[in-house]
């Protein structure tokens, strides 16, 4: 069956970018949140990220006709007609288990259901609904209209039909897919986190400053942000949840999340989103 129409779940700053990629690639879509100002949020962002891809030469149609495919609701009873959904709703689990027993009843049989998740089992996701062989695991980066990168996981469940299917979505949306296993932070975050988390040991130890720490990664070895800013970027507590997550499953005291990460966390200093985080905004 020809996919044709993709439901997102979710339209935070990772379900917005997931809907635009997905319109950018001619699949219609529509966004399901709770919050009706959340989605006008997230039509903003994706108008200007359009206008900036137009700018810049990188779009096929114009950011009108891409916009046509591209419906919001806040009933999750409307993505009923959807062939294929990727959830990007909060990265949390009883949030999570709660959705996907929902999708489950309200799609039609055979209507894979992917998930977002950054740290959550991808098997355990599976288990809560009754098609978890149409479970898998589709880890998009942020920021998702620039990123090339889906990590597709498969969960312990998940058919080989339907991963198929995940890595062609993925590909059509213009991404690589890469496959990871099931196990806690997948690889990107598997590795990214504990540098970011580390980052953070370096800082509360006073081994140099913010901008120092982050110049360092930057000019030394290349990488667009430093890990401080990376986190402000990507939101601390996604990045506390990721660091929770690996100590936790992964058992090893390397994986702690260091203390400084956790206090910004409490004080509500998220990074970006919150205007204040490492950085003021
Ligand atoms: N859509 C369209 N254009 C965008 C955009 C978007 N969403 N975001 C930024 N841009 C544009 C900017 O407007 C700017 O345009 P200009 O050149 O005309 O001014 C251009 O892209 C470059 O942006 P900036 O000048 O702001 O900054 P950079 O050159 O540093 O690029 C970046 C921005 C691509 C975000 C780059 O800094 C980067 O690659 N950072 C690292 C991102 C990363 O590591 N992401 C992965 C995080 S981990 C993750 O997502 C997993 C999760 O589970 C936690």
């Amino acid at each position: 069956m020809q996919i044709t129409s993709i439901g997102v779940v979710g339209s935070g700053s990772m379900g917005n970018g997931i809907a635009q990629v997905a319109a950018q690639a001619g699949y219609e879509v529509t966004v399901f949140d709770i919050s009706e100002s959340q989605l006008e949020k997230a039509l903003n962002t994706i108008q200007k990220s359009l206008a900036k891809l137009e700018e810049k030469g990188k779009l096929k149609e114009s950011p009108k006709d891409i916009l046509a495919r591209f419906k919001k609701t806040t009933r999750l009873e409307d993505l009923k007609g959807c062939q294929f959904v990727v959830e990007a709703a909060s990265e949390n689990r009883d949030i999570k288990f709660k959705l996907f027993k929902e999708l489950d009843s309200i799609l039609s049989p055979g209507v894979i259901i992917a998930t977002n998740t950054s740290s959550i089992s991808v098997t355990e996701i599976a288990s809560k609904t009754k098609r978890p062989e149409l479970v898998a695991g589709m880890h998009f980066m942020n920021p998702v209209p620039l990123m090339t990168l889906v990590e597709g996981i498969r969960g312990l469940q998940t058919s080989e039909q339907c991963f198929k299917t995940v890595r062609q979505v993925a590909e059509t949306m213009g991404k690589v897919f890469v496959e990871a296993k099931d196990a806690p932070g997948f690889v990107v975050n598997r590795i990214l986190m504990p540098m970011i988390n580390e980052g953070f040991f370096a800082l509360a130890e006073g081994l140099a400053s913010a901008k120092d720490i982050d110049t360092g990664l930057k000019l030394g070895c290349n990488f667009p942000m430093g890990p401080l800013e990376l986190a402000d970027f990507v939101g601390i507590d996604i990045c506390l949840a990721v660091c929770e997550v690996l100590h936790k499953d992964l058992g090893d005291s390397k994986y702690r999340p260091a203390p400084l990460m956790r206090k910004y966390v409490e004080a509500g200093w998220l990074g970006r989103k919150t205007g204040r985080g490492v950085y003021v905004y």
